[in-house]
């Protein structure tokens, strides 16, 4: 297959951490060769220890231990270091408000911020080990609250604004949670997106939790429950200068992060301290060239992995200036990016392809209208990046100057696994490249068995790496079946990828019941069970759908209970249904209703047939497993009629 390799300038590969492909390879077969040597060196060179370990890596497979009786604290490696050194002063968090508020905070003031919330913490009696839930719109105070959890080992857990109070309760119940840190809103296109009142809905059945602190956003009127409902700010008010970082084991618990699996019910990923950090402080270096002077700035939500790694911890972690917006890409016009891009001399832009596809439709005539020159870096992540959408970032956004990290990773990898090294890997548009140093991917077919060049297949991962994934929180089972059943011994992504002849991964997307959703995971199970729940289905089936901005759209089969129904009327209902369910972002773009669902003699819905009528309108394969094929033919004609 022939397709278009991009260079990056000599200039820009002369700078880089690393320079060239033979650098590259260099420390690729050094990881090949020795992995906890070459692991243990990193967490020696960038990590803070306050003990060191006597073990790199104890792999009980499926279960890992990097650096355990190491001592560390990962509120201690993004912020006490770097105040205590030249970086005093630097700028560590630039935000900007929707409303166009702004604020910078330096390491130094960070870190006061911080102390000052653990030892409110602390004084309230929450301990190593306790949980915390935060559900907070994107301003300082959020990444203030998660270093404070992780300053006295507290697992915090954020979900993100968008998702709705059943969710919000799901999480809170599932983690077992006594804290909830709020704020009264946040604002989203010009609107308040209210956030107490989710929490005060959830909170009616969660009688676990014993304390809320409500951060103060927005200013408007919430209620405040006595004895329960705490401000920040008069809490603040009483807090002490004095809240030293914990000493806390490798292995202790920094957060757990819900995402959606292949059931109803989502996955709470755990990651721990000491291996995780040193994942994402090498990727930083590694992937996004950080420089000293650089702002770097990642245009995802904190209460998604990538604002995680990639916003909060990995850029604290590494010492980088690290901007954070609130609001809407669009608001008020279709530039507000490239207005910040231009205004903070960004030279570091990470972002998604489907934000990139919905800047494309808007026109060239927005960016163009700003001075993007301070970009010296762009990246992708979430969703495969389709060629077009890739050259028109580069040519547009970059200038063609600057090279294009596409970065495949996931929740439960923690950290970047396989993207280029800029100044190293000839890029090609739509392929995250090479894995990074330490990441053994294969191709295998249906049997684990490796598969030639040029060949799609399962994505599997051969070797434990320090940012993995070291549970499903109260489901070890589940932990163990979903990832490392399916070839014995190797980590099972869920996604289809194919390598090339110069060993170029090219990843096509999931393979199993889960849908990307504007890079965002999302179980057909879960939109289901939310729309069984409505009284009038009595059966649904969830698709996604080939979407031109989003990647995929969530298309909704449906069966009623028996009734007079309005369709047009029902069809509106669920989707706002769902969206109250688990959240906007979920809305369903189709809502069909059918008289039957196709299924296999044993009851199973048939999605892949559902898949093939949303994208082709037609149905090929095997079909010889229905039970009544007639739903099927009847279900692929309603498409040619609508
Ligand atoms: O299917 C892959 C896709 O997103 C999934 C992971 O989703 P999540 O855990 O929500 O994390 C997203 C942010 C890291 C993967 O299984 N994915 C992520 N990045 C890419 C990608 N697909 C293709 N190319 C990528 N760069």
């Amino acid at each position: 297959m022939s397709q278009s390799v991009y260079l990056p300038s000599e200039e820009f590969a002369r700078k880089a951490h690393v320079p060239d492909i033979k650098a590259y390879r260099a420390l690729y077969s050094r990881a090949e060769k020795d992995p906890e040597a070459f692991w243990g060196e990193i967490a020696e060179r960038e990590i803070h220890w306050f003990e060191r370990w006597s073990r790199v890596l104890d792999w009980n497979p499926p279960f890992a231990r990097w650096f355990a009786g190491a001592k560390t604290n990962v509120s201690y490696n993004c912020l006490d270091r770097h105040a205590a050194s030249h970086r005093k002063n630097k700028a560590a968090i630039l935000w900007e408000g929707e409303p166009g508020d702004q604020r910078a905070l330096t390491y130094q003031e960070l870190h006061r911020l911080v102390v000052r919330f653990a030892s409110v913490l602390k004084s309230r009696g929450y301990r190593a080990g306790d949980r915390a839930i935060i559900y907070m719109p994107m301003v300082p105070e959020l990444p203030i609250a998660m270093l404070a959890c992780a300053r006295l080992g507290i697992i915090h857990s954020v979900v993100f604004g968008g998702f709705s109070a059943e969710a919000l309760k799901a999480r809170i119940q599932d983690l077992g949670t006594t804290l909830v840190i709020t704020a009264d809103g946040g604002f989203r296109r010009g609107k308040e997106v209210s956030l107490k009142t989710a929490v005060d809905e959830a909170l009616n059945d969660c009688p676990g939790v014993r304390e809320v602190i409500v951060y103060r956003r927005t200013g408007s009127e919430i209620s405040m429950k006595s004895g329960r409902d705490f401000w920040w700010h008069d809490l603040d008010a009483a807090a002490s200068e004095d809240c030293p970082a914990e000493h806390l084991d490798s292995e202790h618990p920094l957060y757990v992060l819900y995402t959606s699996g292949t059931t109803g019910k989502p996955k709470g990923i755990l990651h721990t301290t000491g291996g995780y950090l040193t994942h994402i402080t090498a990727t930083m270096k590694w992937v996004f060239d950080l420089r000293e002077e650089d702002t770097y700035w990642c245009s995802a939500d904190i209460g998604w992995v990538t604002g995680h790694s990639y916003i909060v911890y990995g850029p604290l972690s590494a010492g980088a200036t690290t901007l954070m917006y609130e609001g809407a890409p669009d608001f008020p016009r279709f530039d507000r990016w490239w207005r910040i891009i231009e205004k903070y001399r960004v030279n570091i832009f990470y972002t998604s392809p489907t934000a990139i596809r919905a800047l494309i439709r808007q026109g060239e005539q927005w960016p163009d209208a700003h001075d993007l020159s301070s970009l010296r870096l762009l990246g992708s992540v979430g969703e495969p990046i389709n060629p077009a959408a890739w050259e028109w970032y580069y040519r547009v956004i970059g200038k063609q100057r600057c090279p294009i990290v596409d970065t495949w990773w996931q929740t439960e990898t923690g950290g970047i696994m396989i993207a280029p090294m800029p100044g190293a890997v000839p890029l090609k548009p739509g392929s995250a490249t090479l894995p990074l140093p330490g990441v053994v991917p294969e191709i295998v077919d249906f049997h684990g068995q490796p598969m030639g060049d040029n060949r799609e297949g399962f994505l599997i991962l051969r070797q434990p790496w320090p940012g993995m994934i070291r549970n499903i929180w109260g489901d070890p089972e589940r932990y163990k079946e979903q990832y490392w059943s399916r070839v014995p011994g190797a980590y099972f992504t869920g996604d289809a990828a194919r390598r090339d002849s110069d060993g170029y991964y090219w990843v096509l997307g999931r393979v199993d019941d889960v849908m990307n959703v504007s890079g965002h995971r999302l179980s057909t199970m879960e939109v289901e069970s939310a729309l069984v729940r409505h009284p009038a289905v009595a059966e649904a089936a969830v698709v996604g759908k080939p979407h031109e901005i989003t990647g995929q759209a969530v298309c909704c089969f449906v069966t009623l209970k028996r009734g007079d129904w309005n369709h047009d009327q029902l069809g509106n209902e669920l989707r706002q249904w769902v969206s109250r369910e688990i959240g906007a972002f979920a809305r369903p773009e189709e809502v069909r209703f059918s008289d039957a669902l196709p299924k296999t003699r044993s009851g199973k819905i048939m999605r892949r047939l559902l898949r093939e009528i949303v994208t082709s309108n037609s149905v090929t394969g095997d079909v010889t497993t229905l039970e009544d094929l007639s739903v099927v033919a009847k279900l692929a004609s309603q498409q040619d009629e609508e």
